[in-house]
């Protein structure tokens, strides 16, 4: 494919809230440190190919950045690098982030946040982004029954002005319910790609149903998660990339573009060529021989 000259409005638009965003878009994790996100021993990314990275995704039309105040590494940070890159923001530029989790300043997890944490994340995430108000907060809350008390804190920060929108991440479909009934969800983001958490499938369906987005995260990596792709390429994947002048990478992206128009991908990447190809992806669509093979890597999981 013709990387480098696609943009990612090509695979489409989808609205979250009021708030328009082009279907592929990208996820900031990767930037504060070479290697797996979070190990203590990362060795910090360069920081300017991490400012070249994030103003290259824009020129190519990204408008859905995801981060979080706890992507960092002990020299950068992604909010901090965003805010240096990027601002003044577009005005249609969505920046996603997400609270519960925390990181000491030493990188070290701390425990989920309770509700009156949540507000100092959120005041965290305003202060390194610099503005005002963020313009979509996933509650993340693994683990826990109910989300009930922390959705309810950040609808409070909602209606106070400091967030446009709100989501649910790592979620399952009961949190979902359970923080309709409390605000509107504009999106569920969840761990999903091809042959990755195929169980995912009903949720994804549901929230379609409902005019709510489905954003993959680990849609190139699957069960690599932070370490990235994992072992060799599925065989059918490799066949179906060769025959479409595609990379795997864009294979599996496009896939995640097809399970529906409201599923938003947010590859994460460092590298110039591999953004390139990820948004290009935007522009590939499978035909139903490609997509019947893939289901089928897709439910053996
Ligand atoms: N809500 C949550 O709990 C949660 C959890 C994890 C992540 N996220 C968000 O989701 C985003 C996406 O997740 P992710 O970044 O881990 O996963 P991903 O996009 O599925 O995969 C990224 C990995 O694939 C590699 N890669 C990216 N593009 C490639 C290409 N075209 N060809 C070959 N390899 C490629 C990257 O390495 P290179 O840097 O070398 O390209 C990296 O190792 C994150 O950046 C973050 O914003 C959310």
């Amino acid at each position: 494919m013709a990387s480098g000259k696609i943009g990612a409005a090509a695979a489409g638009t989808w609205t979250l809230g009021d708030l328009t965003v082009n279907r592929v878009g990208f996820g900031a994790m990767r930037l504060p440190q070479r290697g797996p996100a979070f190990a203590p021993e990362a060795i910090p990314g360069d920081r300017d190919q991490a400012i070249k990275v994030l103003r290259r995704a824009v020129e190519l039309g990204v408008n859905h950045v995801d981060t979080a105040a706890f992507y960092f590494s002990s020299l950068r940070s992604a909010n901090e690098l965003i805010n240096t890159a990027l601002s003044p923001y577009p005005d249609d530029l969505v920046i996603a982030t997400k609270v519960g989790p925390g990181r000491d300043p030493s990188g070290e997890w701390l425990s989920l946040a309770s509700p009156v944490q949540l507000r100092g994340q959120v005041e965290e995430n305003l202060r390194q982004l610099g503005c005002d108000c963020l313009d979509l907060v996933n509650l993340r809350m693994s683990g826990l029954d109910s989300i009930a008390e922390n959705f309810g804190a950040l609808a409070q920060l909602r209606d106070a002005g400091l967030i446009r929108h709100l989501g649910v991440s790592n979620a399952r479909p009961e949190h979902l319910a359970q923080a309709q009934a409390i605000a509107p969800v504009v999106c569920v983001q969840n761990s999903y790609g091809l042959g990755h958490r195929p169980q995912q499938d009903q949720l994804l369906r549901a929230c379609g149903e409902q005019g709510v987005a489905f954003v993959p995260f680990f849609a190139i990596a699957g069960a690599g998660r932070e370490a990235g792709p994992s072992g060799a390429e599925h065989e059918d994947v490799l066949a179906i990339a060769r025959a479409r002048q595609a990379t795997p990478a864009q294979i599996r992206l496009a896939w995640a573009l097809q399970r529906g128009p409201h599923v938003l991908v947010i590859p994460g990447t460092g590298d110039l060529d591999h953004l390139a190809d990820n948004i290009a992806a935007a522009a590939l669509r499978l035909a139903p021989e490609d997509l019947a093979r893939l289901e089928a890597i897709h439910q053996d999981g």
